[in-house]
């Protein structure tokens, strides 16, 4: 039975350096939890209605909202996910134009695809030596909003699944005086507001819907996420209409119950344990110092690459050619093997490592004296590093609304045999769960080989049907 593997994984001495933000530690910041079960209820009397909120989750919502500085607050229960379909729905109608980053989550996507609407991106800088994402720079996103016309909102992603935050405030501004609203993916960056090391949070900067996975960075539940509205250019009901579309009418109590006590939490005792992990990260990134071959993401990365801050709970290393060309995955199955550390997750060239408030002091140590094991074995494994430039393939759109691509007719071909087809489909390389090609844009040789390296290095790759991809007719 899956409940007795978890069980039993639960007992070893594997080490979650990945999400959720509680770490698997029952107290979940505040009382000890009950047993699940005992409190799982449904909407009986006294017990409100998520999608009609009057009572005690609309105080509690509310109590959220004056922590975050909101208009309005809203649970969620099926992660950022429901809140950033719900968002942009509500946002921008159907046929009509977004400007997005080309490096949003899925969900984004997905609303792009739900709600047949004509996407026009930015596209972040990329720092070609690590291989990463940078940030969208404002310069990018005005030089679109001069060249478009009826661009209905802005979405960016900020912070990036690796802690990179771009400029919102200036974004904001820029939206603002074309008079469209700005929606944030703070799905990464729930713990913004609690920290003084930590970013601004993107609703302090003006944007107006700021959506947070508050199990991604906090202690609370896996699926749980928070929305924010702060804005005067669209309405709550106009939100929460969408929310009853994309969220389940039977949201889990347990859920809403660990969202409250979550933001409780963090707004009370919570701020103590936060000081404590930033000093713990603190040190941490004096300790890692030392290492002379794993390179790791920085503050220095600030100011160039379109990257306006930086994320310090996200530990980002980029091992140089210690056992293979490309050694993400190799470091992370490394840690994992050796040293029972599982990781968040590897790409290509670096592997990630989440972190939160409920870190102990014993794991950070664990991860520490183990990179430090790997960083002298470098040496001899591997002599030099292999660095280089890595290029992110950039595809084109053939066809502007990619629901169009998606429904239209098309069949199935060999991945080897699909440069110069335009996709019918969402590839897309999980974590971090942004499309390496939409419905629509045209498939060249370059992103094939992207394709194959990231499943030859054992990365999910969704949308690839055994060797097939589906391109249209
Ligand atoms: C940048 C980003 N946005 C949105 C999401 C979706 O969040 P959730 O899993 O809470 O639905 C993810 C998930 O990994 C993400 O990385």
């Amino acid at each position: 039975m899956l409940i007795d593997r978890l069980r039993e994984y639960g007992q070893t001495d594997y080490y979650p350096f990945h999400m959720p933000g509680h770490k698997r530690q029952i107290k979940m910041g505040i009382t000890s939890f009950p047993n699940p079960f005992s409190v799982d209820i449904t909407e009986i009397e006294g017990f409100d209605n998520l999608h009609h909120a009057e009572g005690i989750l609309r105080a509690s919502m509310d109590y959220a909202a004056s922590v975050y500085g909101s208009d309005r607050s809203w649970y969620l229960v099926n992660g950022s996910t429901g809140g950033i379909l719900s968002a942009i729905c509500a946002a921008v109608n159907p046929g009509e134009k977004i400007l997005m980053a080309r490096n949003s989550h899925k969900a984004a996507y997905n609303a792009v695809a739900v709600h047949r609407l004509a996407p026009v991106y930015v596209y972040p800088d990329v720092i070609k030596e690590l291989g990463i994402q940078g940030g969208v720079r404002p310069e990018a996103v005005k030089a679109v909003l001069e060249r478009e016309k009826n661009i209905k909102c802005i979405y960016i992603t900020s912070p990036t699944y690796e802690g990179i935050v771009s400029d919102v405030r200036e974004i904001a501004q820029l939206a603002h005086r074309h008079g469209i609203l700005l929606i944030v993916d703070e799905a990464h960056g729930a713990h913004f507001p609690f920290g003084e090391s930590f970013p601004e949070s993107a609703l302090d900067c003006g944007a107006d819907i700021v959506i947070q996975s508050l199990h991604k960075t906090l202690p609370s539940l896996t699926q749980t996420a928070i929305m924010h509205l702060k804005s005067s250019l669209i309405s709550p009901e106009q939100v929460e209409r969408y929310l009853t579309v994309f969220q389940s009418s039977s949201p889990s109590y347990v859920f809403l119950s660990s969202i409250d006590a979550c933001v409780r939490y963090m707004a009370g005792r919570g701020k103590e344990d936060v000081k404590r992990y930033e000093e713990r990260l603190s040190r941490f990134y004096n300790r890692i110092e030392r290492l002379e071959n794993l390179k790791y993401l920085d503050d220095r990365i600030c100011g160039k690459y379109g990257v306006y801050g930086r994320d310090p709970s996200k530990l980002v290393f980029f091992p140089p050619a210690f056992l293979k060309a490309d050694s993400g995955p190799e470091l992370a199955s490394v840690l994992r093997e050796k040293y029972h550390l599982e990781a968040e997750m590897a790409c290509c060239s670096y592997a990630l490592f989440m972190t939160s408030l409920m870190d102990t002091e014993e794991g950070f140590e664990r991860l520490l004296q183990a990179l430090y094991e790997i960083d002298a074995q470098t040496v001899q494994a591997a002599g030099a590093a292999q660095d280089g430039s890595k290029e992110i393939p950039v595809p084109s759109a053939a066809v502007k609304i990619p629901a169009d691509a998606w429904c239209r007719e098309g069949e199935k071909v060999l991945l080897s045999h699909a440069a110069g087809r335009i996709s019918g489909t969402f590839v897309v390389v999980y974590p971090p769960g942004i499309p390496l090609l939409v419905p629509g844009e045209r498939i060249d040789s370059q992103m094939t080989e992207q394709i194959e390296k990231n499943r030859q290095l054992g990365i999910t790759v969704e949308g690839i049907d055994g060797d097939s991809i589906r391109v249209l007719l």
